[in-house]
């Protein structure tokens, strides 16, 4: 690596909430720039900007990739998403190049659960579908047999992936009157299991027993496309698949099939592939498809938290010093 500059420059990706960029624009150690704008930094824009860089403080959005690392050179010590997920970085070529990754773990896990359970009661009871008939005319009068959905008590709710988002959510979860949890994951997590009442299961037993199947795994090389047609065929026809983790993990075709088909009964997402899901893809045309623009962590406390940690992980992390919340590479 370099000598230490007397000041390190550290490039922010987005306009993100003031007092993160007030954190290092005023730390003496900090030479900063930022692309001040609601809208992402074209990629050569990024590239172009990233040469000589000690810090990058980047979201979600941006392809952190072995084009962009080499383009920044040796100087380059440490990454700060603005996110949990970190799909979007080459882990493998940060480590190489012991290069330090901070994220935001924690912070966001009440918010995101929130909106988790919000997905869930909105998809189970038709919130949407029925407020669209309100607009349109379609509410006539009070029917018996008119917009009724599931509901929550005594029903069996599969987690894929128990971790801190998971557990929140089945905690939130409880007392609708939820008769059993379940959850898969790569081992028994016994602790929290216990707590929930939450039994481990092998991912086919959930997708068969569940109610209601909600995803909430990091993307990783296994859980790409986890969710095709086959997964989609073992679940029950008036299931409601729940996706609040990253698109990718989905097979999209396979879900529109199996929702226009009624192999389940209706999804809720807040994450797709692409972000943003073009307004004529097929998945918007269907009345049991509720899709959110990936807001799962959109409060103002949570994303003010979320960019104070992203902030002191970048400062500790050019210090040399253990950040506040560390990916192990
Ligand atoms: P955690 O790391 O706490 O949880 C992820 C869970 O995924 C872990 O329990 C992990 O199990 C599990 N997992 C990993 N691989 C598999 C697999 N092959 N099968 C089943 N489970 C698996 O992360 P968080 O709960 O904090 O966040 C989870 C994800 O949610 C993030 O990675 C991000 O993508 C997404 N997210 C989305 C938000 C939104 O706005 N919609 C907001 C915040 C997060 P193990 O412990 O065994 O590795
Ligand atoms: C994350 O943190 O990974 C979310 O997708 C956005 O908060």
């Amino acid at each position: 690596a370099a000598c230490e500059p007397a000041r390190f420059s550290v490039l922010i990706t987005r306009r993100v909430p003031p007092k993160a960029v007030r954190i290092l624009s005023t730390s003496p150690l900090c030479e900063v720039q930022q692309w001040d704008s609601d809208d992402p930094m074209p990629h050569a824009e990024l590239l172009s900007r990233v040469p000589g860089l000690h810090a990058l403080f980047c979201l979600l959005s941006d392809r952190i990739d072995e084009e962009v690392l080499d383009a920044a050179g040796p100087n380059l010590k440490v990454i700060g998403t603005l996110s949990v997920g970190y799909d979007h970085i080459a882990v493998e070529e940060c480590k190489k190049r012991n290069i330090r990754l901070g994220y935001t773990p924690d912070v966001l896990t009440d918010a995101t659960a929130e909106l988790t359970v919000a997905l869930l009661l909105a998809t189970t009871r038709r919130l949407f579908e029925a407020a669209m008939e309100v607009k349109s005319g379609g509410w006539s009068t009070w029917k018996p047999l008119w917009m009724c959905g599931q509901g929550l008590p005594n029903s069996t709710v599969g987690i894929v992936g128990l971790g801190r988002i998971g557990c929140a959510v089945a905690e939130r979860l409880k007392p609708f009157g939820v008769e059993r949890f379940l959850y898969c994951g790569r081992q028994p997590k016994p602790e929290k299991a216990d707590r929930l009442g939450a039994h481990f299961v092998p991912l086919p037993t959930l997708l068969a027993e569940s109610d209601f199947v909600v995803l909430c795994c990091s993307l990783t090389p296994e859980t790409r496309e986890m969710f095709a047609e086959d997964a989609f065929r073992k679940m029950k026809n008036s299931a409601i698949f729940i996706n609040t983790s990253r698109g990718a993990m989905v097979d999209q075709d396979a879900l529109y099939s199996a929702l226009q088909e009624g192999q389940i009964a209706a999804a809720g997402l807040d994450v797709t592939t692409p972000e943003p899901l073009p307004t004529d893809h097929p998945l918007l045309s269907l009345k049991n498809c509720v899709v959110l623009p990936h807001i799962g962590s959109a409060t103002v406390a949570t994303r003010t938290s979320m960019s104070i940690l992203t902030a002191e992980n970048i400062l500790a992390g050019l210090q040399d010093q253990p950040m506040p919340a560390e990916v192990v590479l």
